[in-house]
């Protein structure tokens, strides 16, 4: 029997090469005025992006920049509701990685409003948003975070008393999703990398979740047959188009999987380990990916070997390795040393680069939560964890 289940909605999806073409026109049926959401003003200065705002300026529309260079903190967002919220936006577009399209997300949601929105964080405010915002398209120009589908921004605070926590409502789903692969082209090797990982983590984690349903089941395998062709291609040959789009799509459905079967330890990691120090998130989840997964593995072996999620891995060694009729233990081995293959080949920092020390293992451990990671793991796992990557 089919257990019940809920399926959050998504944006409406329009997915292919040269498909920011239709973003000015689409714009254009919201009003005049918008918010454009970008990165350190590379997308601006690209091909793309000038040949965009030239279309804004063909159809009349006006519009606003807010540049966003890191992770959202709490106060970027909020400086740029204090400067944009007289300007009457008709709609917020956000055109970058994962954190330009958090803090679009983000900005979106507080445009009318008078508050800080540290109010509204998980965990760190004390309010509750009600729902109501602008609307919001989000433009992914990294394959990783699929925050293009998902309905929170992540916001984080560096440092002592630091976080990483999300502005969550479902009415936060972006209104459209406009995921053309051609922008993802130029993207550089190291964030090609730490993105693709992240992307890759949240695959994984979404199918090896504790709360798994049947449509994310079949999405994130279906992303991770993609992703097994397209990650090691776009790491070696950037501007591989066919292999770009496979990225795109993986991203796209790494976000859809996530948002409905949830995210595992090393997502858990991501969180506490962001907040205290200034690393990527792509770079946390991809360091601690194979390391992670082994011990769970492990784990799963000593307690039940014939468990739903040590079935899974195997599948997933199945696919990865291409090889019928081999044993359990074949394939388990196989992605595991897929794991720590693709962390060397693509030089995936270690934390200590970061600035992580053995020292801050315990504050670390005490602040990650293991979220829907199919066994409970225990502070000496974690610990392990974290040594072998540091
Ligand atoms: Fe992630």
């Amino acid at each position: 029997m089919v257990k019940p289940f809920l399926f959050a909605r998504t944006p409406k999806i329009i997915f292919g090469n040269g498909k920011i073409a239709e973003l000015a026109g689409i714009a254009k049926s919201y009003g005049n005025d918008i918010l454009l959401v970008t990165g350190a003003d590379s997308f601006i200065h690209s091909k793309h992006g000038e040949y965009l705002l030239n279309t804004f300026d063909m159809t009349g529309i006006h519009y606003h920049i807010v540049n966003i260079n890191r992770e959202p903190s709490p106060e970027m967002v909020d400086l740029a509701v204090i400067r944009h919220q007289n300007d009457n936006i008709r709609l917020v577009i956000a055109i970058g990685g994962g954190s330009v399209i958090d803090a679009g997300k983000a900005i979106s949601a507080m445009l009318n409003r008078s508050e800080s929105v540290i109010e509204f964080l998980e965990g760190v405010g004390t309010k509750e948003h009600p729902g109501t915002k602008l609307p919001f398209i989000a433009v992914p120009t990294t394959s990783g975070t699929g925050s293009e589908t998902t309905k929170n921004a992540v916001i984080s605070q560096v440092g002592v008393g630091g976080f990483k926590k999300s502005l969550r409502h479902d009415n936060f789903v972006p209104d459209i999703a406009i995921i053309d692969p051609e922008l993802t082209l130029h993207c550089p090797p190291p964030i090609t990398a730490a993105s693709g990982m992240d992307c890759f983590t949240q695959l994984v984690e979404a199918y090896l979740s504790n709360k798994p349903v049947p449509f994310t089941d079949a999405l994130a395998y279906d992303g991770i047959a993609q992703l097994r062709i397209a990650l090691p291609r776009v790491w070696k040959w950037g501007e591989d188009l066919e292999a770009r789009s496979g990225m795109s799509y993986a991203a796209l459905v790494s976000g859809i999987s996530l948002a409905n079967a949830g995210l595992g330890i090393v997502h858990g990691f991501a969180s506490s380990i962001g907040g205290m120090f200034n690393i990527p998130h792509g770079i946390v989840c991809g360091t601690l990916m194979a390391p992670a997964n082994a011990i769970t593995i492990k784990r799963l072996m000593e307690l039940n070997e014939s468990s739903p999620a040590l079935i899974k891995y195997a599948e997933l060694g199945q696919l990865f390795s291409g090889e019928e009729q081999r044993s359990q233990d074949f394939y388990l081995s196989y992605f595991i040393d897929i794991l720590i293959s693709w962390t060397d080949m693509m030089n995936i920092d270690r934390l200590s680069k970061y600035g992580v020390k053995s020292s801050d293992f315990e504050n670390i451990i005490q602040l990650t939560e293991q979220k829907n990671h199919p066994l409970k793991l225990s502070k000496e796992d974690l610990t392990k964890i974290l040594e072998s990557r540091l």
